[in-house]
């Protein structure tokens, strides 16, 4: 049986996981009181009481909303460093997190300003052991036009960006809409992923033309590929990441998705385990990791084939994996 404590002492890499995402109410509040803004409550019990969602929209409109305390270089600092504290405490060596640009040059924040604080953090964070890296993402439900903005703004920052991703809501906003934005992005020397949130509209279509005409490293999420026995030869053949999320995937699907992984891990798919929205779905890493182990009885082989997956599938050099794995 593997304990919670086997998981906590595991070392492991987290490839999945928003810094928008990792606003808890605490600090929303404090920032909002910082900053002088209305959130409509100063009682952090009536603030965790409006957090209902149970879809990927209705999710996303809450995470959106919540950002508006986010103003200042430092808050944007303070939010990155407390979650690598947490990635430092739950014995994660290696991290690329994503952020989204967009959701805040869209309310008069600077790039700047979002990119200088994310990755001062990053930077502090080597002071604890934790190398952290940032993929960013362009917001899908946005135009093509803006992504090729949002691109053009990292251009002075390139060297502090490791890859750029596609998130936000997936419905009629398939992959090909940025093909040529990811085209580009290639072309600059990024690293590629997207997002193919679990039980969405035309799923499986938006997958076959992230992995087939986009050329995607890694799919976020993903998991329902084992629908299609054809997509799975493909990820397995192409040493394709797949990052799972389990207890989002239990908020916004009503399913962790465990027997997915469960049959991805025995077709030799690299699949990993990574916690999305920490703030949001109830745990961090490790909790996601011990969720899927207890629901669904993971042996401790794969529990520590999901780790050894989380390091192969990082856009790491083959030196830095060896010194992980
Ligand atoms: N943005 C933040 N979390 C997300 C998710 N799980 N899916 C799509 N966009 C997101
Ligand atoms: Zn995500």
């Amino acid at each position: 049986r593997v304990t919670r404590n086997f998981i906590d002492n595991l070392p492991k890499a987290e490839l999945h996981v928003h810094l928008e995402g990792t606003l808890e109410p605490e600090l929303r509040l404090k920032l909002a009181r910082k900053n002088h803004i209305d959130i409509g409550t100063d009682s952090l019990e009536t603030l965790k009481a409006t957090y209902h969602y149970d879809t990927l929209a209705s999710f996303l409109a809450v995470y959106y909303s919540a950002l508006d305390v986010l103003q200042t270089e430092s808050d944007f600092y303070d939010l990155a460093f407390t979650y690598l504290k947490k990635v430092h405490e739950n014995n994660v060596q290696h991290v690329e997190m994503f952020f989204d640009p967009q959701a805040h040059t869209s309310r008069k924040i600077s790039f700047e300003t979002v990119i200088n604080g994310f990755s001062k953090a990053a930077e502090d964070a080597k002071k604890f052991g934790v190398d952290a890296q940032l993929i960013m993402c362009f917001l899908r439900d946005f135009s093509k036009e803006s992504a090729r903005k949002s691109l053009e703004a990292a251009k002075p920052y390139q060297d502090k960006i490791l890859g750029i991703g596609l998130d936000s809501d997936e419905h009629n906003n398939p992959p090909l809409k940025f093909a040529t934005a990811f085209d580009n992005a290639v072309s600059e020397g990024y690293h590629i992923t997207m997002h193919a949130d679990v039980d969405q509209v035309d799923s499986i279509d938006h997958i076959k033309q992230a992995l087939e005409i986009i050329g995607v490293e890694r799919l976020d999420h993903g998991t329902n590929i084992v629908e299609n026995p054809d997509l799975v030869d493909f990820v397995s053949t192409n040493k394709i990441g797949l990052t799972s999320c389990p207890n989002s995937n239990q908020f916004l699907s009503q399913d962790m998705k465990g027997a997915e992984v469960k049959t991805l891990l025995d077709r030799d798919v690299k699949v990993s385990i990574n916690s999305d929205d920490p703030a949001y779905f109830g745990g961090y890493i490790n909790d996601n990791y011990w969720s899927i182990t207890k629901n669904y009885e993971l042996t401790q082989e794969q529990v520590v084939q999901l780790a050894k997956n989380s390091f192969e599938t990082a856009w790491i050099s083959d030196s830095q994996k060896n010194n992980y794995m």
